[in-house]
C-alpha cells in the first residue's frame, strides 16, 4: 500500500492498494463528523461495488444513501447535476456530512462539482474504479459537468478530502477501458519520467499496477503542489490532448479518450520533430511504445478537422493555443502556438 500526500488548498491523501472499498468506512470517518454519508455512482459501477462500500460504511456507524444514474459520458450534465443536489436536499445533508464518489471520471467529476456547490462546500471522497480515473481525474480537484456547447464546460476547481484507488477494483474493467488508461500513464512517462516510460516499454500491458499508478499519483501530486489553478505547469497534462481532443470529436466519441491522446500525442511528436523541436529517437520511442499497447499513430481526419476542433479547446488563451510538445522522453515543453499556425503545424505531423 502506498500512501501520497497532496498538498493543495486542501491537503489530503491518495492512498493506493488492494482491499480499500472494505476500509472505506474507518477511513472516512475524520471527514463525516455529520454521520450521514451519500453515495454518487452509475448503475454499472453500483452492481459491482455499491454493496462492499455500503456495508463498510455502515459497519463504521455511518447512515448511508445512495444516488446512482445510467453509466456514461451522456450523465455527465446539468440535469443530473441538479437532480444530485435535490436528492441532497431532500435527505437533509448538512455541511459535516460528506459525499464518496464510486466510480470512473464521469462520476468523480459529477460528483465533486455537486460537493463543490451543494450549501456551498461538502466534504467528498475520491473512489476511482478505473484506470483513467485512478492516475488522472480523481487527484487534482478538477470538477466539470458538460454543456451542450462542449464537455467539462462548467465546473470548479475543489480538492477531495481522500482518494482510495483500490486495485481489486480493476478486476472487473474490460480490457479495451483498461487499454485507454493505459494512454494517460504512457502521456506521465514522456512527460516527466523516462524510467517509467522504459519499463512499461519493456513490461507492457503486465506492468506492476500498484507501483506504476503510485508513480502516476506522484507524477500528478507534484504537478498539483506547483500549479493548482492550471495556470501554467499543470498545462502540460494535456500532451496529446489538443490534436487528441480533435480526433473524438470528430470520431463523435466513438474514438476513446485514451486512444485518441496517444494518436495525438504521436502526431504531436512528428509535428515537433519538424519543427526542430523533437528528437528523432524520442518520435521513434513514441512510435514503439503505442503500437506496443495497440494504439494506432495517426488518424484518417484531415488537419482542417482536428484544427476546427482544437479551436474550442478550453486550453485557448485568445489567439494562442498552447501545445505541449516532447524534445526528449521525460522533458516536454509548453509551445504557445498562434491560432493562425495551428493547421500547418497539425498538418506536419499528420505526414
Ligand atoms: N486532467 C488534467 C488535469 O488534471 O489537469
Amino acid at each position: 500500500m502506498t500512501t501520497i500526500d497532496v498538498p493543495a488548498s486542501r491537503n489530503y491523501q491518495v492512498i493506493v492498494g488492494k482491499g480499500l472499498l472494505s476500509q472505506t468506512g474507518s477511513r472516512i470517518l475524520p471527514f463525516c463528523k455529520g454521520n450521514t454519508a451519500a453515495i454518487v455512482s452509475d448503475e454499472t459501477v453500483w452492481g459491482l461495488y455499491g454493496g462492499t462500500l455500503e456495508a463498510s460504511l455502515k459497519a463504521a456507524g455511518l447512515t448511508v444513501i445512495h444516488y446512482t444514474f445510467p453509466a456514461g459520458e451522456a450523465s455527465k450534465n446539468g440535469e443530473n447535476y441538479l437532480k444530485i443536489l435535490n436528492f441532497l436536499a431532500e435527505n437533509k445533508l448538512t455541511r459535516s456530512d460528506a459525499l464518496v464518489a464510486l466510480g470512473g471520471g464521469v462520476t468523480g467529476d459529477l460528483t465533486g462539482f455537486v460537493a463543490a456547490t451543494y450549501l456551498r462546500g461538502i466534504a467528498y471522497v475520491q473512489i476511482p474504479t478505473s484506470l483513467l480515473s485512478m492516475v488522472d481525474s480523481s487527484v487534482g480537484g478538477k470538477t466539470a459537468i458538460d454543456l451542450s456547447a462542449g464537455k467539462n464546460l462548467a465546473g470548479a476547481f475543489y480538492q477531495p478530502s481522500l482518494v482510495l484507488c483500490d486495485m481489486d477494483a480493476l478486476s472487473t474493467l474490460p480490457q479495451e477501458i483498461f487499454r485507454d488508461g493505459c494512454g494517460e500513464i504512457i502521456k506521465y512517462g514522456v512527460l516527466y519520467d523516462k524510467v517509467l516510460f522504459d519499463k512499461l516499454l519493456a513490461e507492457g500491458f503486465s506492468f506492476d499496477r500498484e507501483a506504476v499508478i503510485a508513480r502516476c499519483v506522484e507524477l500528478k501530486r507534484n504537478v498539483v503542489a506547483e500549479d493548482e489553478f492550471d495556470t501554467g505547469a499543470r498545462q502540460k497534462l494535456n500532451l496529446g490532448h489538443t490534436i487528441g481532443h480533435g480526433i473524438e470529436a470528430q470520431s463523435h466519441f466513438t474514438i476513446s479518450h485514451g486512444e485518441a491522446v496517444a494518436t495525438g500525442m504521436a502526431i504531436v511528436a512528428r509535428a515537433g520533430e519538424k519543427a526542430g523541436i523533437t528528437s528523432g529517437d524520442t518520435v521513434d520511442a513514441i512510435h514503439e511504445i503505442l503500437e506496443k499497447f495497440g494504439f494506432p499513430l495517426t488518424t484518417g481526419y484531415s488537419a482542417q478537422q482536428l484544427f476546427t476542433s482544437a479551436l474550442s479547446d478550453k486550453k485557448r488563451s485568445g489567439g494562442t493555443v498552447n501545445l505541449v510538445v516532447p524534445r526528449e522522453i521525460g522533458d516536454c515543453i509548453l509551445l504557445p502556438t498562434p491560432v493562425g499556425q495551428l493547421q500547418s503545424f497539425i498538418e506536419a505531423g499528420l505526414a
